[in-house]
C-alpha cells in the first residue's frame, strides 16, 4: 500500500466512530432511515440482537440483516443479545456482519467463540454488561477487536446511561494500553449529546446511540454527535 494510503488508514483507525441502533428506528421506514444516518456521515451501523432469553426482549435476526446488507455497505456492528452465541456465529457471519459482539456471560467458551468468528473472516468483540467487572476481559484482550462496555442493561433502548460504567471504560481502556494493543472500546446505552463527550474523554472510541440519532430530526441529531466525538 502506498505510503500516503498507509497514513490514511491509520488516522482512520484513530478516529472514533458513531454506530447509530437501528433498534431506535421507525421500522416503517427502515432503509429510509439506515440511508439517512449514512447520509449524514455514521461510520458504522448497530445491530442488536435479542433473543428472549439472555435478555427478556426480543427484536429481529438474520432476515433483517441480509435485508439491510443488500442494500448498503456500511460496516454492519451486529451485538448479539442472545444465549449460546455460538449456536448462531455462522449465520450471523454469512447474513453479512462485519462485526460480531457477543456476551462474555452468555458464552461457554468465550475464546472458542472468538476463534469462529475470526476463522469466518470477521472482526469479533466481548460484550460486558454493568455488573460484570473490566477485569473478566483481560484473557481475551489480545484475542479480540473490540471490547463493548454497555452503559445500560441491555435489553431496551432509551434508558438513563449508569456513571458507575464510564469509570469501567476507563479501566478498560487502561488495560488495552498497558499491553500496547489496538482495540477499539464501544459503549452502548444512553449515550446523549450532553454525555458522550465524558465517554470519549473516558476512552470510548465507538460510540453506539439509538435515541439520540433517530428520535427528531436525525440529520440535526447526528451532526451534534459527530461534533462532539473527535
Ligand atoms: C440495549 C441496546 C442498545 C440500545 C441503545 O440493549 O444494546 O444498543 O439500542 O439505545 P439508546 O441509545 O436509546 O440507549
Ligand atoms: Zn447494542
Amino acid at each position: 500500500m502506498p505510503a500516503d494510503r498507509n497514513i490514511l488508514r491509520q488516522r482512520e483507525q484513530l478516529m472514533n466512530k458513531l454506530s447509530p441502533s437501528i433498534l431506535a428506528a421507525d421500522f416503517w421506514n427502515l432503509g429510509g432511515e439506515i440511508l439517512a444516518v449514512q447520509k449524514a456521515g455514521a461510520h458504522y451501523l448497530h445491530i442488536d440482537v435479542m433473543d428472549g432469553m439472555f435478555v427478556p426482549s426480543i427484536s429481529f435476526g438474520m432476515p433483517v440483516i441480509s435485508s439491510i446488507r443488500k442494500h448498503t455497505d456500511i460496516f454492519l456492528d451486529v451485538h448479539l443479545m442472545v444465549e449460546k452465541p455460538e449456536r448462531y456465529i455462522k449465520e450471523f457471519a454469512d447474513c453479512g456482519a462485519d462485526l460480531i459482539n457477543f456476551h462474555l456471560e452468555a458464552a461457554q467458551d468465550p475464546e472458542a467463540v472468538i476463534c469462529l468468528i475470526r476463522s469466518l473472516g470477521k472482526k469479533a468483540g466481548i460484550t460486558i454488561k454493568p455488573g460484570t467487572p473490566a477485569e473478566a476481559v483481560t484473557p481475551y484482550l489480545a484475542l479480540v477487536d473490540m471490547v463493548l462496555v454497555m452503559t445500560v442493561e441491555p435489553g431496551f433502548g432509551g434508558q438513563k446511561i449508569l456513571p458507575s460504567c464510564i469509570e469501567k471504560v476507563r479501566l478498560v481502556r487502561r488495560m488495552i494500553e498497558e499491553r500496547g494493543l489496538a482495540v477499539d472500546v464501544e459503549v452502548d446505552g444512553g449515550i446523549t449529546r450532553e454525555n458522550i463527550r465524558s465517554v470519549t474523554e473516558a476512552g470510548a472510541s465507538v460510540l453506539v446511540a439509538g435515541s439520540a440519532v433517530f428520535k427528531g430530526d436525525i440529520s440535526e441529531n447526528m451532526r451534534e454527535l459527530l461534533l462532539r466525538i473527535q
